[in-house]
């Protein structure tokens, strides 16, 4: 099939992947309803079209962290992404430079921060969790500053990992030993293109940035035991300030859902907040992140940068973020789809999509610029639907 949407990208993806590590990818917490939440709230957003206004001059450039962007969307930190293709995080990282936008790497990747570094020879953001080892965070930090981190995004939402059903129900979580092993073994071997790419020439399959402390350990069973046990769940906006002094660079803080953790994220020194429900895989009924994001944009307004995540699928739905008050976007899932399915070649490829759907959206709602996309490029659906007619 060829892939003409970022929802045809997570059915080849499906298609590829060995069964636990798709489930992983596609999965929240518990019911997943604001997962689910995450996408119904985008898609009940009605766009205002708009026409006869000379949209012959669309630009989807901006600066986000003192950094020229092509795009208003950067690649999220994605846990395990090194495992959903060979070496993973550095064929996203390529893919995101080519296209001019920021690539997160995530603390628990496959590819450590040097070995993306060195392959892609050029600097990307790095993503950290509060981990009770300080000293081991230091370390990190001072990596990232070595490989000229453009930004440190901060995960604040995971103190403890919430419980996502579909992990043990695959056998990727709760089966430990040789009875897990051989589970995830049986669902590789039905899937060979990926047992041939990343299973047998995609090694080492530990966690590069996290191997020096396991110690040897590499089962996906210690990966799971040593966040249990390292995720430090004492953080408080006081970690943030030791963050803080740690790093010299932009610094975004990443799982604000309340206006008031906005301001006091500010307070401490951040640069940015990224308004994420986790992608639904934390505290399932929370609000959406679309939900959440007006009242966040509107406390931290001109003091830092707005980002939000969750649910975002299409260029439309980049649009709508940004029209509820974001600066910019980060994609998580939607990217992982598409490295599944095609490796870098696939992410470069969501990314054009993405812009091309922006483009149309943009012409189509009277907008040139991306400072025009505001509330006013969105329709009012609770007046329509009080007063039968929209104004
Ligand atoms: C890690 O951040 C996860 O959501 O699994």
């Amino acid at each position: 099939m060829k892939a003409a949407s970022i929802s045809d990208y997570r059915a080849l993806a499906q298609a590829r992947l060995p069964h636990f590590l798709f489930e992983y990818l596609d999965g929240g917490s518990y019911d997943e309803l604001t997962l689910r939440r995450n996408r119904e709230d985008l898609q009940a957003i009605a766009l205002r079209q708009r026409v006869m206004r000379d949209v012959s001059g669309i630009d989807l450039s901006g600066d986000l962290f003192g950094q020229s962007v092509k795009l208003p969307v950067a690649l999220a930190p994605v846990g395990l992404s090194g495992l959903y293709a060979r070496r993973g995080e550095v064929q996203a990282q390529r893919a995101a430079l080519e296209a001019g936008v920021p690539f997160t790497l995530s603390t628990v990747s496959a590819c450590s921060i040097e070995e993306v570094r060195r392959a892609s020879g050029a600097p990307f953001w790095f993503q950290l969790y509060m981990i009770r080892d300080r000293a081991f965070m230091a370390d990190l930090l001072r990596k990232a500053a070595e490989a000229e981190c453009g930004a440190l995004v901060f995960t604040v939402d995971m103190p403890v990992p919430g419980t996502r059903y579909r992990d043990y129900r695959s056998g990727l979580a709760g089966a430990p030993g040789l009875g897990g092993a051989a589970r995830r073994f049986a669902q590789a071997m039905v899937r060979p293109g990926w047992a041939y790419d990343v299973g047998l020439r995609g090694g080492p399959h530990s966690l590069g940035n996290v191997a020096p402390v396991l110690k040897g350990k590499t089962g996906i069973e210690d990966f799971f035991a040593w966040m249990r046990d390292n995720f430090d769940p004492s953080v408080t906006w006081r970690d943030l300030e030791w963050v803080r002094s740690q790093w010299r660079g932009p610094l975004i803080v990443k799982g604000i859902l309340d206006p008031d953790d906005a301001r006091e994220a500010i307070r401490c020194g951040a640069d940015g907040v990224v308004v994420s429900n986790h992608g639904g895989r934390q505290l399932d009924g929370v609000l959406s992140s679309v939900a959440a994001l007006p009242r966040v944009a509107e406390a931290v307004a001109g003091d830092a940068t707005v980002l939000a995540d969750g649910g975002v699928r299409s260029g439309l739905d980049v649009v709508r973020m940004l029209a509820r008050g974001a600066d910019s976007v980060l994609i998580g899932r939607a990217w992982v789809y598409a490295l599944a399915a095609r490796g870098q070649a696939g992410v470069a490829d969501v990314l054009r999509l993405l812009a091309a759907e922006m483009r149309v959206a943009m012409a189509l709602t009277g907008a040139n610029r991306l400072a025009d996309l505001t509330a006013d490029s969105l329709e009012d659906l609770t007046h329509t639907a009080t007063k039968g007619s929209r104004r």
